[in-house]
């Protein structure tokens, strides 16, 4: 009975926190040297090294049904020190009390530098960042990528305040390898669970087949039984 109790105390670890998360999976583009144009752009960087970023997003009320994605508020961000051909995700998570849609993307530095458009779009992200950002600076090639997070409110209230200047959403922005390019590195722990729990519940179904089978079950309940 301890055992089941103790199982039963596991269970609890699967019931994360009440969070959504959108996400986005790439691989990673070959090195190119950092050019004049990106180095100085103001942008918070994520890498293998430092792999997670809590942020507050601002975010808008889509005003037409048409292309909502278009009318959200953008943030950028770069990803740096990528390995290569490895396979990754980026995941947005932010708390289910604070609805919100989010569009990921990510662009690699040669789209970018020539499309005007989006060049235009992080350019001005950049220059509404307000906190200093230590700049990308090394000239030495580098796997980089450029990550876009729309965000647009999703919810209604008959608060007219809240409905004018929606909060910002706060979110973790998480990068995160995959292993051998197929199994996201954070879900590890995850699985292990789930595999520990497997053949937890194998061992304990055979404990109770056995003790099922041996009879004394049916012969201490036999009044019941006939
Ligand atoms: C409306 O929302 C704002 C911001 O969350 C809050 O400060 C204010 O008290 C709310 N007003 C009402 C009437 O609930």
């Amino acid at each position: 009975m301890k055992l089941v109790r103790y199982l039963s105390l596991f269970a609890y670890l699967a019931i994360h926190v009440l969070a959504n998360t959108e996400k986005t999976i790439f691989i990673a583009p070959p090195q190119r040297s950092i050019s004049e144009q990106l180095a100085h752009l103001k942008l918070h960087a994520l890498n293998p090294a430092s792999s997670s970023l809590r942020a507050a997003l601002p975010v808008a009320f889509p005003i037409a049904e048409a292309n909502k994605q278009a009318q959200g508020v953008q943030s950028w961000y770069l990803l740096s020190n990528l390995n290569p051909g490895q396979r990754y995700e980026v995941r947005v998570c932010w708390a289910a009390t604070q609805p919100t849609t989010f569009w990921i993307d990510t662009f690699d530095t040669t789209t970018l530098l020539d499309d005007k458009e989006l060049l235009g779009q992080v350019n001005e992200f950049s220059q509404r960042q307000l906190q200093t950002v230590p700049p990308l600076g090394e000239n030495h090639p580098s796997s980089v990528l450029l990550i876009r997070i729309i965000s647009a409110a999703d919810f209604y209230s008959t608060n007219a305040s809240l409905m004018l200047n929606p909060p910002p959403v706060d979110v973790d922005i998480i990068l995160d390898p995959f292993i051998g390019n197929i199994f996201p590195k954070s879900l590890v722990p995850t699985a292990a669970y789930i595999v520990i729990l497997a053949i937890g519940s194998w061992l304990v179904s055979g404990a109770v087949w056995k003790y099922l089978s041996t009879g004394r079950f049916v012969e201490g309940n036999k009044a019941h039984a006939d």
